[in-house]
């Protein structure tokens, strides 16, 4: 009998704080058909006072109910953040304590690949046969790296949280996952800080990181498929990272797949780095698109680089 990880509960939350691309043409020098175009970004959630874990929270809370699953039953938190609240403890010790869990939790950073290499983990940890249930969030306050002077990338992010609840299932839910790093790109997208006790700001050669991102995704969607043993028109949903329009519609492009069976969420939301992909899926749960057995692609690229795909029937 096999073990596979399958996702029985997703949740997100969105801060209420809404700011438009009219509202950013207020503040630096921009314009809502640049942001339009270049992006497919409108709009986009930036906290006011709330915490990575406050995000993190909400989106849990809706997740654990759609699953069907008290905290107190999770054997592992894992937590994809690259704003945590704290350098330690880790933000996702505060999440177990204010879901009142009890079970071991621990972040993950792999910026917006996060939820990518947290899920992959977690469906380890299943297969092996050690834990049941895993709660797998991703919750950015990424804004908070935002240089406000620095029009380049401070019209591209939001926040957010997203998250899944994971449970042991004999038939089928995670088929196949990979994940990649290439250290050789540090600086074409990284937080400039130089001590430890700076935060420093979100710096990003968005050409050349747009190019890579193109073709690592396009590469890396047709060699899941392959390896999978799936064909393009097997696939219901691809459900990408959301960064930029452009880039999911390339990857689309290089399998085949209609823009009708992707979830696109970057419009309202903006780049929310680990949070976007359960933001997304979870959106596509809750208007009615996604439905049970439906088979998922899940991709994302994101500093370092990192990267990675996951194929799940839900
Ligand atoms: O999630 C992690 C992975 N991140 C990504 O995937 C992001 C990847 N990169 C991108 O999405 C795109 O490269 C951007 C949206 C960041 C930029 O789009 P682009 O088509 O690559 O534009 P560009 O950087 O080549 O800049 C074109 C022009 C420049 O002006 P000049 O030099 O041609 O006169 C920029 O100064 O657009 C200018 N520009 C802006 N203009 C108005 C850059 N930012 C802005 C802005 N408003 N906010």
């Amino acid at each position: 009998m096999s073990n596979f990880a399958r996702i029985i509960g997703t949740g997100s939350y969105l801060p209420p704080n809404i700011v438009t691309n009219s509202d950013l043409e207020k503040r630096i020098d921009t314009s809502d058909e640049w942001i339009r175009t270049r992006t497919g970004i409108e709009e986009r959630r930036i906290v006011t006072d709330e915490t990575t874990c406050d995000l993190a929270t909400q989106a849990s809370i809706k997740a654990l109910e759609m699953a069907e699953i008290s905290a107190k039953k999770l054997d592992l938190i894992i937590l994809a953040t690259t704003t945590p609240d704290k350098i330690f403890p880790a933000t996702a010790t505060n999440l177990q304590k204010q879901l009142g869990a009890s079970c071991p939790a621990f972040d993950l950073q792999a910026v917006c690949a996060g939820f990518i290499f947290a899920l992959t983990t977690a469906e380890q940890y299943i297969k092996s046969g050690k834990y049941q249930n895993i709660l797998v969030v991703g919750s950015e306050t990424f804004t908070r790296l935002l240089n406000w002077e620095d029009r380049t990338t401070a019209v591209l992010f939001g926040d957010g949280a997203g998250a899944v609840v994971l449970t042991n299932d004999t038939e089928t839910g995670i088929l196949h996952s990979e994940l990649y790093s290439d250290g050789n790109y540090q600086s074409s997208l990284h937080v400039n800080n130089r001590l430890a006790n700076e935060t420093g700001y979100v710096e990003m050669a968005g050409n050349e990181v747009f190019k890579y991102a193109v073709n690592s995704l396009s590469n890396l969607a047709v060699k899941t498929l392959k390896d999978a043993n799936i064909s393009e028109s097997e696939l219901d949903w691809m459900v990408p990272h959301q960064a930029n329009i452009r880039i999911i519609q390339a990857v689309a492009k290089k399998i085949n797949m209609s823009m009708d069976k992707v979830i696109v969420t970057v419009n309202k939301h903006g780049n929310t780095s680990a949070a976007s992909i359960p933001l997304a899926l979870d959106h596509g749960v809750r208007s009615g698109k996604i439905s049970k057995n439906d088979l998922l692609l899940f991709e994302g690229i994101g500093g370092g680089f990192s990267w990675g795909s996951v194929l799940a029937r839900f």
